[in-house]
């Protein structure tokens, strides 16, 4: 007998999710899976959904008490409500904001923070650990240099790069980034995009944006949110050459409304 080729299991996998905040529905999302080392992409106009999508992954509803979660997220296979403590399920996802939301440490800090409370000591790991994730998100060479100086010093762009590399700390298995280059130029917006495509080979990359060209051009498939649904998910070439289900998805990428 031949075995049948194996697809490797999603790192994400949605059924049935409904988020809620009080009676309001703000992202109603039957099935939804996001595959090992893809950047799955999701575009869509304001209110549509795709924050409260993350803040669900990562489980920030138990630090929102208006935010209700119904359904199940599979993260690695195990729904993320079941993992032993919200810790252990963070420290495999990264997250960085729109803004960056630098802590009020040295460079060098803001990135060995974490490491060091889950346990890291030694100075010599510390070190590696640093260099490497700042070298990940292409922002060594610029603060090699300066690395007991504020992380709020850096330029705006420097900073949002700073918070990569802070959520590249752990190691994550899954990136999670939210419109991060609203507050970037356009020249630090295309490294930071350099960046992700060489991170998809190591790690899986989940990419809110209001850039749909942006999606176009890091986005494996992409997925239109629109009013709290999932209007499509496809491959990023097909949508954007237009083999859509729903005209709305093309209506959106072309700007006629959003
Ligand atoms: N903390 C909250 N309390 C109440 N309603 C909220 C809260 N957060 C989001 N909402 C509502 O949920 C819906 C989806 O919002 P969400 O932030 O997920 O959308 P988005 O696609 O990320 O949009 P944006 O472009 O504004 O970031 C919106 O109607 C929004 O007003
Ligand atoms: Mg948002």
């Amino acid at each position: 007998m031949v075995a049948a080729p194996s697809t490797p299991p999603p790192v994400v996998e949605v059924n049935n999710l409904r988020i809620r905040y009080g009676k309001e529905v703000a992202l109603q999302l039957d099935e939804l899976s996001v595959v090992p080392n893809e950047i799955f992409g999701i575009i869509g106009p304001a209110g549509s959904g795709r924050t409260s999508f993350l803040k669900a992954v990562n489980r920030m509803d138990l630090f929102d008490r208006s935010m209700d979660v119904e359904g199940s997220i599979r993260f690695r296979g195990r729904d993320v409500r079941t993992w032993k403590n919200v810790y252990s399920l963070r420290r495999r996802i990264g997250v960085v904001f729109p803004l960056p939301v630098g802590l009020p440490l040295s460079v060098y800090d803001n990135v060995a923070l974490a490491p060091r409370l889950s346990g890291v000591r030694a100075k010599s790991e510390l070190n590696d650990i640093v260099e490497r994730c700042l070298r990940r998100a292409a922002l060594w060479d610029e603060v090699k240099d300066r690395l007991s100086s504020l992380g709020s010093l850096l330029s705006g762009g420097q900073q949002q790069r700073l918070t990569i590399a802070r959520g590249l700390s752990q190691d994550p298995d899954l990136l999670m980034l939210d419109e991060f280059s609203i507050a970037v130029d356009p020249v630090t917006t295309m490294r930071i995009e350099d960046v992700l495509k060489e991170l998809k080979q190591e790690l899986t990359i989940i990419l809110v944006t209001n850039l749909v060209q942006q999606a176009r051009r890091l986005a494996d498939r992409t997925a239109f949110f629109l009013g709290g649904r999932c209007i499509e998910i496809g491959a990023t070439d097909a949508i954007f050459s237009g083999e859509v289900k729903d005209r709305r998805t093309t209506d959106y990428i072309l700007g006629r409304f959003g």
